[in-house]
């Protein structure tokens, strides 16, 4: 039986990572800022496991709570095999431009706090020699683009991260698991006109759980084909790149 946190529980990617996991006897502690969201969240997950959720409410800006948040999740879950960091807010890319309290609150939520965070369990699964991290990035951070680069800078960093932890943790049997989801269909994206790329969260809830599921750590591109799409733009040269304005 697997005992597992996860950070934005309330995220569409998140809950269904949370659904399949549950087929698999995993047991949570479920941790996001909005109350009533969380309790439906950790309800539903009630009745597709034998276990109830731990729940904690927390705006993960705030990075004072994280060791309380990690030592309540250990006293609930009795250990920690896993944890699943899938919160993130996705910007204002041209209020980002000219606000700059918008700017830093963006790179606070999907990276700062994130960092903080994945360390602080990363700490703890090396002391205990075991256990699975599980960071969501983006396809955003693979390339910077004038449209969204505050958020793609944010998910670069965060990749980053988890790659040197994972390059750290490998030796202490601890696994690292960078996940780069492309579009995806869900609250965060609701605005957006959608296309035949778009991925629903249940894609991307599968890669995860499979990836958790895997005797190795590593990037995984969710759907898959984005890694191939991802190798091409990142091949294309920076003056043709620029000229794309993308
Ligand atoms: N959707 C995509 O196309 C896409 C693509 C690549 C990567 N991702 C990443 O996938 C992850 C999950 O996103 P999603 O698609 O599942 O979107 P989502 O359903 O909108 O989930 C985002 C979650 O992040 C939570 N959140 C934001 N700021 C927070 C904070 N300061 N403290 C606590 N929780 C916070 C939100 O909580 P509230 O409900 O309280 O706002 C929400 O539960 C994110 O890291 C996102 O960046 C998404």
């Amino acid at each position: 039986m697997k005992r597992i946190v996860i950070v934005g529980a309330t995220s569409a990617i998140a809950e269904a990572t949370a659904r399949i996991l549950a087929q698999q006897d995993a047991r949570f502690f479920l941790v996001a800022r909005n109350k009533e969201r969380l309790a439906l969240v950790a309800a539903d997950l009630a009745l597709r496991s034998s276990h109830e959720p731990g729940t904690y409410i927390m705006d993960c800006s705030d990075w004072t709570m994280h060791q309380a948040m990690l030592d309540a999740a250990l006293a609930h879950l009795g250990g920690l095999d896993g944890l699943i960091l899938a919160y993130g807010d996705l910007p204002d890319q041209a209020r980002c431009q000219s606000d700059m309290k918008a700017l830093r609150q963006a790179l606070e939520t999907n990276l700062l706090s994130a960092c903080t965070i994945l360390q602080l369990a990363a700490n703890h699964m090396a002391s205990q020699g075991h256990g699975v991290l599980v960071g969501i990035s983006s396809v955003a951070g693979d390339r910077g683009r004038q449209s969204n680069y505050v958020y793609g800078a944010a998910k670069a960093g965060l990749a980053a991260f988890l790659s040197g932890l994972r390059n750290q943790l490998q030796a202490k049997g601890v696994r690292v698991v960078t996940v780069k989801p492309g579009f995806v269909d869900s609250p965060m994206t609701k605005d957006l006109s959608k296309n035949a790329l778009w991925a629903q969260p249940e894609q991307v809830g599968r890669a995860i759980a499979q990836a958790m599921a895997g005797r190795r750590g590593g990037v995984v591109y969710a759907p898959w084909f984005w890694r191939w799409i991802m190798l091409v733009v990142r091949a294309i040269p920076e003056p043709l790149f620029i000229r794309l304005r993308l």
